[in-house]
């Protein structure tokens, strides 16, 4: 199978998990990335069952209202039973690394709102270690050189994503040369450096329940 394929399948088994578990009237968030682009289009599928849809990226909102679902202001949203997402990697112990697509805050935002964070992934995403995959970090940008210097005391390498802005006007730091041991430890520490907004650990609340697509079919880890 592709990659493409494995995508498809574990947004298949995504929205099957939602049809089974989630009550009809529910409203759901929904991630950013390829993987989530797939899910929303299977969301399409049993969309008089979702009440609407929280979207965590301008790019998601396109996407969705493109498919007739409705998007609303997290604001206006009390209780939403899940929250469906991709990682760019993802341990055993459903810690994650995200923000590869640049909208890590947003994300964590929506997460945070979220009973549940379903995770959605193919084989590739599985890791023993976080951090080989630069970590984001999102920056307010008058702040940009004096969080890397303090990341770098941490012991990261941290490079400017050129030509990015997120959806909040702010810059993205990637983190390159990580070998993440403590990943709540990491998080809460690069939380504490004056500037930055969010990085893109999610391990202080990781994911609930991970479907991960392999060639032998969708499998289940659950916290
Ligand atoms: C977006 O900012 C990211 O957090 C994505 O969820 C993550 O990068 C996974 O994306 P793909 O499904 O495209 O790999």
């Amino acid at each position: 199978m592709t990659q493409d394929e494995l995508k498809q399948a574990v947004a298949r088994a995504a929205r099957d998990y939602i049809a089974a578990n989630v009550p009809a009237g529910s409203i759901i968030g929904v991630g950013t990335g390829s993987t989530a682009n797939f899910f929303i289009d299977e969301l399409a599928a049993i969309k008089d069952r979702v009440c609407a849809t929280v979207a965590s990226s301008e790019a998601t909102r396109k996407r969705l209202e493109g498919h007739g679902i409705e998007v609303v202001d997290l604001n206006d949203v009390t209780a939403m039973p899940v929250y469906v997402d991709g990682a760019d990697e993802i341990t055993e112990n459903l810690e994650m690394v995200k923000g590869g697509g640049g909208a890590l805050t947003r994300e964590k935002i929506v997460a945070a709102v979220a009973g549940k964070f379903i995770c959605v992934c193919d084989q590739s995403k599985l890791v023993a270690t976080l951090g080989k995959f630069p970590l984001p970090v999102e920056v307010i940008p008058m702040a940009q050189a004096y969080v890397a210097r303090e990341i770098e005391k941490l012991g990261g390498q941290p490079k400017p994503r050129a030509g990015f802005t997120t959806d909040n006007g702010n810059i993205i730091l990637d983190v390159h040369g990580l070998a993440i041991a403590d990943p709540a430890g990491f998080e809460t520490a690069l939380n504490q450096i004056v500037g930055v907004v969010t990085n893109g650990l999610f391990a202080c609340r990781g994911a609930d329940l991970l479907l991960l697509a392999t060639p032998d079919g969708v499998r289940q880890v659950a916290r």
